[in-house]
């Protein structure tokens, strides 16, 4: 079903991530008819270029970034027509009316601001200023959204001054990935999990987003960030959200997000000890860190492992280990709920300890694996062995129907929509901030800086350590 018509704005138009990720999940959109031939996209950045240009430079951020899709050239070319583009100075003058000239009074107009942080202020202003900011309008902001509380709370007062919380659509892709939207239905949807997802039968919950490339060209900005602010305060902060939330009591934005706010308050301070980091270190051909982001005596996080425990009903009891890290040995993403051992084995010592894990798998494979412990099949009498009930997507719906829009598209259409349930609110970016920013000061007063580990390797054995201590111990990273 298309989405009615609009005006996309991208300030930042020319950027990386339009390239890579919005200008290639647009077109996919239109393929797939949701992006009807009555809406406009308009590019808007500093380079003189004119709509010609934009529409070649757009056809190859699809040709290289959608190779498959792209070889549909009918599609292609209309699609094509669709987009515009304006010089523009967002701390001037120059453009602006050419800007309002373009667009319609009636749609639907969104701004995405896909710039940096800093401009963020100067572009609503200016927005306001040649008033573009209608009630009907909306803006899109991309992370980082701060670097820290009293940064965030300075961007959110900014854009609030000319701008609702109705209108501001703070983009965390990792909220449009689709087995993250599935957590929410395997929660709430299903009268299975409920009742056991709680301490008195969960031991504990993993977290593991591990990623295989190092900073690539993202040098800079990522030895400013580090993996707490890149990865922690955003992604992995959002997924803890929706496995730990109460069921709300409508799926709507607003119900959604109060929940996933009293998780991020009611999470206890992390004790020094429960909070690990490391920094990769390569041999032979592989990069180190250091030398990638060409800082020899960098002590930025490109690993963080952080032991979190939620002062609620529900959870007192029950440890969150969270990591996440670049350079490990594979892209593997995961959340698993490590279900309690049974309170007394019928089956003797032999039998071997057994435990149920509910595997909820964000990537490569999306899907959800449910390990049960079953009798070993054969004539050996009484053994316990343990299978997945195994739902990988692809295989579960067919490869047709698991070819899911990438996150950003389908981000980009609920801000169309109006639908805000996949964004976050203000408060929920600042409470997060209040949680991760004493970690990082901690790191910052310390004179230890992180600890190594090796390229291609698990992480630090000190995040090992971390589950050991307590009897426990991580999943491997596997894809
Ligand atoms: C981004 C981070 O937000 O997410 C990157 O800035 C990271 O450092 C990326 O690589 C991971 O996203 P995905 O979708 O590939 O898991």
């Amino acid at each position: 079903i298309p989405v009615d018509p609009f005006d996309l704005v991208i300030f930042g138009g020319t950027g990386d991530l339009a390239q890579r990720k919005i200008l290639p999940g647009l077109f996919r959109r239109f393929r797939a008819g949701q992006m009807g031939g009555d809406a406009r996209v308009i590019g808007a950045a500093r380079s003189d270029m004119d709509a010609d240009a934009y529409r070649d430079f757009a056809r190859k951020a699809v040709m290289e970034f959608e190779p498959e899709a792209a070889k549909d050239t009918e599609h292609l070319d209309s699609f094509l027509q669709q987009l515009d583009y304006v010089t523009i100075d967002a701390r001037g003058n120059a453009g602006w009316s050419e800007l309002t000239g373009m667009l319609r009074d009636d749609e639907i107009r969104a701004f995405y601001f896909s710039v940096a942080p800093s401009l963020f202020g100067d572009l609503a202003d200016r927005l306001h200023k040649h008033g573009l900011d209608c009630p009907n309008c909306r803006i899109v902001v991309e992370k980082p959204f701060g670097r820290d509380l009293q940064t965030a709370k300075a961007l959110n007062a900014t854009i609030a001054e000319y701008f609702d919380e109705q209108q501001i659509y703070r983009i965390d892709h990792y909220l449009g990935k689709e087995t993250v939207q599935n957590l929410m239905a395997i929660r709430f949807g299903n009268t299975l999990f409920e009742p056991l997802w709680n301490s008195q039968y969960v031991d504990h919950i993993q977290i593991t987003v591990a990623e295989e490339v190092g900073v690539g060209g993202r040098g800079d900005y990522y030895d400013r960030s580090g993996a707490m602010r890149d990865m922690m305060q955003n992604h992995i902060m959002q997924l803890l959200c929706l496995i730990a939330m109460e069921p709300p009591a409508k799926f709507d934005p607003d119900a959604v997000r109060d929940e996933k706010l009293k998780v991020i308050r009611a999470l206890d301070p992390v004790a020094p000890e429960d909070a690990v980091r490391g920094q990769y270190e390569g041999t032979g051909q592989s990069g180190s860190y250091r030398n990638e982001v060409g800082n020899r005596d960098s002590t930025t996080e490109s690993f963080v492992a952080l032991r979190a425990t939620i002062s609620n009903w529900r959870w007192a009891g029950t440890p969150f280990y969270l990591r996440t890290g670049k350079r490990l040995r594979e892209r593997a993403s995961e959340i698993a709920v490590v279900f309690k051992d049974a309170p007394h084995s019928i089956f003797g010592a032999d039998a071997g300890r057994h435990r149920n894990i509910l595997t909820i798998k964000l990537q490569p494979n999306e899907g959800i694996e449910l390990g049960v412990t079953i009798k070993e099949p054969g004539p050996g009498g009484m053994r316990l062995v343990d299978v997945p009930l195994d739902m990988t997507f692809a295989e579960a719906l067919g490869p047709e129907e698991a070819d899911f829009p990438d996150a950003y598209e389908r981000l980009i259409m609920d801000v169309i929509r109006g639908n805000q349930t996949l964004f976050m609110r203000g408060d929920e970016v600042e409470a997060a901030w209040a949680w991760i920013d004493p970690i990082i000061a901690l790191w910052e007063e310390s004179d230890r800086p992180p600890l190594t580990y090796a390229t291609g390797s698990s992480g630090p054995d000190d995040a090992l350590m971390l589950m050991h201590r307590d009897g426990r111990r991580w999943r491997e990273i596997r894809a």
